[in-house]
């Protein structure tokens, strides 16, 4: 009996608390290796240097000490996703290390300046990247720890090169042993202390003013890109839950309910990327266009540049996933400045999305269709004046069609970019009526 309010007090502060995500991205195994083998070199080259504090130790003292990390094989970092931890494990052999020093040693009356040249394996450098969160203000952020890191390294592998001029055996000999051993250790000891602390600070620091709380759709529609809970590392993939909810700044956020469950993986899927969208997002998106005062959209085909707005005074949008469709009842007035020409219309459209992979110019390719039209009301506008022609709705709803299908509804084309130059190598788009599911697996281009 004592349990009940401890377990409902938890409820309250954490888990039931907790929205659904309406938007869930999915990254499987394979795309880390490819961005691996992408990236690897030119990460390497940017991290590759570091420098460390000056110390001294006794009678030595070592000075602008750099230190350069190579490795030749992408191969040699190997990455896993390790579920019951919530972590990623990484794991990097044969990192050869090359430590450059200025030295001093003093003792007595015996002055010597040289430099010296420390280079070896580190065998195993290992580390866990937790996954976690942080609240901040009304959303919820990525975090990370690193709760494990690991060094493998044996002096003893390492070669000494060191210039030590006029020195006697014994101060040689004393200060070959400071290289190989205090000044690796010291290096040993930096990484330990710095690769965790920089994760620590430096990535959630990053992390907490960079992390997009909400991104800009369109006008002054946002969606809330905050996640609901930390990112999940699943069996062989990643799940990223986002909050989803479209909002106006003007209005700030308002929830038109709660986010149903839907799928947060498909392994059927060819997609080694994936994104699940729950049909709260098409409830959220029609609750923002009813609220607006006035949406403005426009698109140009041809010569012309049709302006269509969206009017919540003239009708009420509601959107929703259908099998294999998205229904949409909108209102828009769609005008064209030559002559004032145009239409308004009130209509109920079942729109299909296909996707189509890309080519040389567009990573993919998505073609809408206007499977159903029916329309409520139907105005011409000619020079600006409206007639209403709802009377003859049947017989012009076939060229409403045409048209929507090819002015306001063209395939939109996604064009490579330089920053993520891929290609496609296979897809899926798929609509029912809780969550619509997109996937999409690729190569990087050479
Ligand atoms: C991790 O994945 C394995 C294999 O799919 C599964 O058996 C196990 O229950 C999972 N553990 C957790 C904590 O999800
Ligand atoms: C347009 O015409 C239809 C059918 O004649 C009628 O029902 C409707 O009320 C008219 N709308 C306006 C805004 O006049």
């Amino acid at each position: 009996m004592k349990i009940l309010p401890i377990v409902l007090a938890l409820c309250l502060a954490i888990a039931c608390v907790a929205e659904n995500p309406a938007l869930v991205a999915v990254i499987e195994e394979p795309i880390i290796n490819k961005v691996r083998d992408k990236y690897f070199e030119s990460a390497l080259g940017a991290l590759g240097t570091l420098t460390m504090p000056d110390f001294e130790e006794g009678a030595i003292t070592a000075t602008n000490i750099r230190v350069q990390i190579s490795n030749d094989s992408p191969q040699n970092l190997v990455v896993g996703f390790d579920n019951e931890s919530n972590s990623i494990k990484a794991e990097i052999k044969n990192t050869n290390i090359k430590v450059q020093v200025d030295y001093k040693y003093k003792a007595g009356l015996v002055t010597v300046n040289g430099d010296a040249d420390v280079q070896g394996p580190i065998d195993s450098v290992a580390l866990s990247l937790l996954m976690d969160k942080m609240e901040d203000g009304e959303f919820i952020i990525p975090q990370i720890a690193v709760p494990d890191f690991d060094l493998e390294m044996d002096n003893s592998k390492f070669d000494l090169k060191l210039t030590c001029k006029g020195c006697i055996k014994a101060v040689e000999s004393l200060i070959a042993t400071f290289m190989k051993g205090t000044l690796l250790n010291q290096v040993k000891d930096q990484v330990k202390e710095q690769v965790p602390t920089m994760a620590n600070e430096i990535g959630n620091g990053i992390l907490a003013s960079s992390y997009p709380r909400t991104f800009p759709l369109l006008e002054d529609i946002r969606i809330v890109t905050a996640l609901t809970d930390a990112i999940n590392v699943a069996d062989g993939h990643l799940e990223i839950p986002l909050d989803g909810t479209v909002y106006t700044e003007e209005k700030g956020i308002v929830r038109p309910g709660p986010t149903p469950d839907m799928p947060r993986y498909n392994p059927e899927s060819p997609g080694e990327a994936q994104m699940f969208f729950s049909s709260y997002l098409a409830q959220t998106l029609s609750h923002t266009l009813n609220t607006l005062n006035k949406l403005v959209i426009k698109t140009r085909f041809l010569l012309f540049t049709f302006v269509t707005t969206i009017d919540p005074s003239k009708g009420k949008t509601a959107i929703s996933f259908d099998n294999n469709a998205i229904v949409a009842t909108i209102y828009p007035k769609i005008v064209t400045k030559y002559l004032k020409l145009g239409v308004e219309l009130g209509t109920v459209v079942k729109v299909s999305l296909k996707i189509k992979n890309g080519d040389s110019q567009n990573l993919l390719s998505v073609v809408p269709k206007i499977k159903k039209l029916n329309l409520n009301s139907f105005k011409l506008i000619v020079l600006g004046i409206p007639i209403n022609l709802s009377l003859f709705k049947f017989l012009i709803t076939p060229f409403v069609r045409l048209f929507l299908n090819f002015i306001v509804l063209p395939t939109i084309e996604i064009p490579k970019s330089d920053l993520l130059p891929l290609t496609v190598t296979d897809s899926l788009l798929s609509f029912n009526k809780q969550y619509a599911e997109f996937g999409i697996s690729f190569d990087f281009e050479e």
